[in-house]
This record gives structure tokens, C-alpha cells and sequence, in this order.
């Protein structure tokens, strides 16, 4: 049939190109959501008495859009368009892929109305009730089936190395999905967990940092290996490492977890085991860090008058930065100081801001163009002060947090001579205050930069038409 023929011929970017606009748009929404409680922390009385605006409720949905809607639809996105390109094949399946994007929007909506509304399972990062649960699954089963099914269909020998990343990505999700949400309904939107005690607390955290290592870091490294070296035009630098790169990366993530747990309950070698481990993980990642920056060798010069490029690259500084940090803070004695203080919320948004938010908007820039038939952004000239603002408000909020955290540090553990505290807790939260103003004007900033994204996206996309990718002829009838 002709028009079978033709569909096997084409790319399928309709999904891509949804995915693409979802992740600008959700971006600003998330990022809205995080100007807001930082706000509300500076200024408490902003949830104007409304339940539905408290803080407690918020801040989930921050994090729940910022990772879920803003993060999860940049990697769904730029992963189902990578696989095709270096597979060489359209998707698996066109059906299912449509199934994976509606579905996403109907995860993300449901999130935005029942976390406000105040049902939440009370676990970081996996708040969402049992029903929405049961919806993530499906989806991301059928995502599961999109992804590796056209991997299965390739028409290349080789299986690119951001495939690996984007491939670890959706396996680890769906297992600590599952292992992590193991609850036991007791009426709609209410459940208790499988687990008890120190045991339940494991399991999250278990959960919780290898969201970090293979959502927000080893899916957006699959980004990396795609995107650097085309915006480059360079080869990645060297193959070899980034292999060596994931089979580390992936085995040493999996064992850190318990460094979010030091001086708990929990037994004293896990903690230990966690630690050690978080040391070991500065290797790998700065492996995977030193592979993407020296892509760029020979094409140095490319980073003055390209910003979509110093996206990409300043994406990579700041995943150093964290991951420098990171296991600094996994250090016991560290820990000791950084935990409950503001240090943790200023690393958190070095990755998230710097590597997450950068890499992504980076590969957004390369991507929206190309998907809508156009050379180039509708404003090179708006690319450029989205740079600025958002790398200048990354500073301020990330520096502002770093200074309070170490200040909350030493007055919480200050001790006079007779040994009495030297500071009530109250003190410690006013001298913050400042530094919450500043973290703000940090925030509102990189909010501002994704407010003139969205705008340039929008122009770009009016400006030009949804085209159609042909697969090159020679492979596709390879
Ligand atoms: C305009 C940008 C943003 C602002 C103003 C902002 C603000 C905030 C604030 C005020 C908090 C609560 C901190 C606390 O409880 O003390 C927070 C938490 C958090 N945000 Fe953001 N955020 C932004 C963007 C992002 C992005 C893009 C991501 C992820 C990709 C992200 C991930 C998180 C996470 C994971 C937490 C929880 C941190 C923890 O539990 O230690 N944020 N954010
Ligand atoms: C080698 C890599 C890394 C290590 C060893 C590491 C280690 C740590 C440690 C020790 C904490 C503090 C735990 C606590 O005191 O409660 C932490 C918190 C956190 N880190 Fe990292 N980190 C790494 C990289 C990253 C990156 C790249 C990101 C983001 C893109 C990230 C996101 C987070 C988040 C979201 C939390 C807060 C969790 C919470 O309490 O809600 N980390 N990390």
C-alpha cells in the first residue's frame, strides 16, 4: 500500500514534536510553581490562608512538574527522536506512541490537581496515589515498548551509546517505580505503604537517589552523547570512555542510596556501604563529564557565537560541580553539617538548574528548528539573554543557598561554654531571611529565561510547518 510505504519511510516526529512543546511549556509552569514557594519561604503569609496554596502542598508539585512533567517530556521527547535517527527506522510503534504522550499529560494533570488538593502517599518524590500509580505504569510500559521495540526493529548493527543511557533510564524507572509504590489501597486516593519502619525508609531512599542517578542524570547523559557532538559537529571524544562511563555509572549508582539516611536508624555499615560508594561515584561522573567537554576539542572557538552550544557545555560545569559535591556531602561527617540545612536545596538546583535545566533547553534549541522546518530559532538574539539570565540566576540562587546552609550549619551546632545552645532556632531562620530573598531573585530569573524560551518557541513553531523526516533511502531498504 502506498500510503504504508510512505509511513515506513518517514521519521515519526509527531510525538517528538508534542513531547518537545509539552517540556517548554511545563517547564515554565514548573519553575512558576518553584518562584512561588520561594516565596512563600521568605514570605510566609503568601499562601494567603488558602489550603490548596500551603507550602506542604506546593512544594510536591513543584518538584512533581519540575521532574516528572518538565524533566520527563524532555527525555521522552529527545530519546523517541534519537532512536529513530540512529536506528535509522521509524518508531515501533505509531499507535502506542500516541498512547505514551496523552497518557503523560493525563499523569501530569491528575499530579496538578490531587497534590494541591492534599492526597499524597507521603514519600518524596513518589507522593502520587495508588491510581495515578497504576497510570504511570501502564504508560510507561507502553514508553518501554516504543523505545526498545525500534531498537529491536534497527536497521544499523550498532547500538549508539545514547541508547544505553535513555535504555538504563526506562528499565531502572519502571523497577524502583515499582518496588518503591508497593502499597496497600484502602479506599480511592489512600493507601499505606508496604513497608514499615527503617525498611520503608530504605526502600525510598533507594528510590529516591537513583531517580537522581538514572532519571535526572543517566537519561539526560543520553541526551549529552546525542546532542553535543551534532550541535558541535564534532565525534564524541572518546567512545571507549563512554562505555566504561555506563556499565560504572549504573553499577556504582544503585549502591549510594543510604546517604541520604547517615545518623538514622539505620544500620551503621549500610550507611557506610552508602558513603563509600558516593565517593566512588565521583569517578564515573566526571568520566562522563571530561567525555562530553572534550567533544568539544578543536571547536573551541564555536562556543563564542554559538549559545545553544554553551548551553550544552555549561550543562556539563554544573554536573561537575554536583557531582563533585555530592559525594563531599555523602561524607558522614559532612553530612553532619549539610543535612536538614540549605547546602542540600542549593546542590539540589546545581544539578537541576545547572545540568538538568541546561542540557535540556540546549537540546530543545537544537531540536524545536528542525522539527518545525526552520534553519534556526525565530531569535538567535532571545537564545542569547536566555543564556545569560538563566546561568546568572543559577549563580545567585545556588551561591545564596550555599552560604545559608553552611550558616544554618554552624548556628545549629553552636554551644556556648557551660554548654548551652548559642542560638534559638528562630535566629537561625531570620538570619536566613536575606538569603531567601536572594535565592528568589535567582529563581524569578531563570523563570525568565524559560518565559522567552516559550515565546520563541512559539513564534518558531508558527513561523514554520510540522514536516516530514524521509529515512535515508540506502538504509531504509537496507
Ligand atoms: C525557577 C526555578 C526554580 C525555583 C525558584 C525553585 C525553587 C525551589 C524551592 C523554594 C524549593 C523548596 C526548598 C525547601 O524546601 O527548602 C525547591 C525544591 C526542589 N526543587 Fe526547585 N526550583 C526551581 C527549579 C527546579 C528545577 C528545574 C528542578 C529539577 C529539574 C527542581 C527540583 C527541585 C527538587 C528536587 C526539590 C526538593 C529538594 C530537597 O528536597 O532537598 N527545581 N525548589
Ligand atoms: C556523584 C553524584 C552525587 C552524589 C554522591 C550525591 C550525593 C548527595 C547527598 C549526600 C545528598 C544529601 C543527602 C542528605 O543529607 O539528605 C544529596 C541530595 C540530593 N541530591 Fe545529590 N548527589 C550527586 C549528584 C546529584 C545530581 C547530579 C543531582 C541532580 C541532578 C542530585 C540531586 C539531589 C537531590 C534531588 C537531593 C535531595 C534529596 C532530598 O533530600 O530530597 N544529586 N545528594
Amino acid at each position: 500500500m502506498k500510503f504504508a510505504n510512505a509511513q515506513a519511510t518517514t521519521y515519526n516526529d509527531t510525538v517528538v514534536r508534542q513531547f518537545a512543546i509539552m517540556t517548554v511549556v511545563w517547564g515554565v509552569v514548573g519553575m512558576l510553581v518553584g518562584v512561588i514557594i520561594a516565596a512563600q519561604l521568605a514570605w510566609p503569609e503568601l499562601n494567603l490562608g488558602i489550603p490548596w496554596l500551603s507550602y506542604g502542598r506546593l512544594r510536591p508539585l513543584h518538584t512533581n512538574a519540575v521532574i516528572f512533567a518538565f524533566g520527563c517530556c524532555g527525555l521522552m521527547g529527545t530519546s523517541l527522536y534519537v532512536v529513530q535517527r540512529t536506528c535509522q527506522v521509524r518508531l515501533f510503534s505509531d499507535k502506542l506512541a500516541a498512547f505514551v504522550f496523552w497518557g503523560w499529560q493525563l499523569v501530569i494533570v491528575s499530579a496538578a490537581i490531587s497534590l494541591p488538593l492534599g492526597y499524597t502517599q507521603g514519600k518524596e518524590y513518589a507522593e502520587l496515589e495508588w491510581p495515578i500509580d497504576i497510570l504511570i505504569t501502564l504508560v510507561w510500559v507502553a514508553y518501554a515498548f516504543v523505545f526498545f521495540g525500534t531498537v529491536g526493529t534497527r536497521k544499523v548493527r550498532h547500538i549508539y551509546v545514547a541508547n544505553w543511557f535513555y535504555g538504563a533510564f526506562i528499565i531502572a524507572i519502571a523497577m524502583l517505580h515499582l518496588v518503591n509504590n508497593a502499597s496497600i489501597p484502602v479506599g480511592f486516593m489512600k493507601s499505606y505503604s508496604a513497608y514499615a519502619g527503617v525498611q520503608d525508609a530504605m526502600v525510598q531512599w533507594w528510590y529516591g537517589h537513583n531517580a537522581v542517578g538514572f532519571l535526572l542524570t543517566a537519561g539526560f547523559l543520553g541526551m549529552m552523547y546525542y546532542f553535543i557532538p551534532k550541535q558541535a559537529e564534532r565525534p564524541v571524544y572518546s567512545y571507549r570512555l563512554s562505555i566504561v562511563h555506563f556499565w560504572a555509572l549504573i553499577f556504582t549508582y544503585m549502591w549510594a542510596g543510604p546517604h541520604h539516611l547517615h545518623y538514622t536508624a539505620l544500620p551503621d555499615w549500610t550507611q557506610s556501604v552508602g558513603m563509600v560508594f558516593s565517593l566512588i561515584l565521583l569517578a564515573p561522573s566526571w568520566g562522563g563529564m571530561i567525555n562530553g567537554i572534550m567533544t568539544l576539542s578543536g571547536a573551541w572557538h564555536k562556543l563564542r557565537d554559538d549559545p545553544i552550544l554553551r548551553f550544552l557545555i555549561v550543562s556539563l560545569s554544573f554536573y561537575g560541580m554536583s557531582t563533585f559535591e555530592g559525594p563531599m556531602m555523602a561524607i558522614k561527617t559532612v553530612n553532619a553539617l549539610s543535612h536538614y540545612t540549605d547546602w542540600t536545596v542549593g546542590h539540589v538546583h546545581s544539578g537541576a538548574l545547572g545540568w538538568v535545566g541546561l542540557i535540556t533547553i540546549g537540546s530543545m534549541y537544537y531540536l524545536i528548528p528542525r522539527l518545525f522546518g526552520q534553519k534556526q530559532m525565530y531569535s538567535m538574539k532571545a537564545v542569547e539573554v536566555h543564556f545569560w539570565t538563566a546561568t546568572i540566576g543559577i549563580v545567585i540562587y545556588i551561591a545564596a543557598m550555599w552560604i545559608a546552609g553552611v550558616m544554618q550549619g554552624l548556628m545549629w551546632r553552636a554551644v556556648n561554654t557551660d554548654g548551652t545552645l548559642t542560638y534559638t532556632f528562630v535566629e537561625s531562620v531570620k538570619a536566613t531571611f536575606p538569603f531567601y530573598v536572594l535565592r528568589l531573585t535567582g529563581g524569578l530569573l531563570y523563570l525568565s529565561g524559560m518565559v522567552i524560551m516559550l515565546w520563541n518557541t512559539f513564534k518558531t513553531a508558527t513561523a514554520g510547518r510540522s514536516v516530514t523526516v524521509t529515512i535515508p533511502a540506502a538504509v531504509a531498504h537496507a
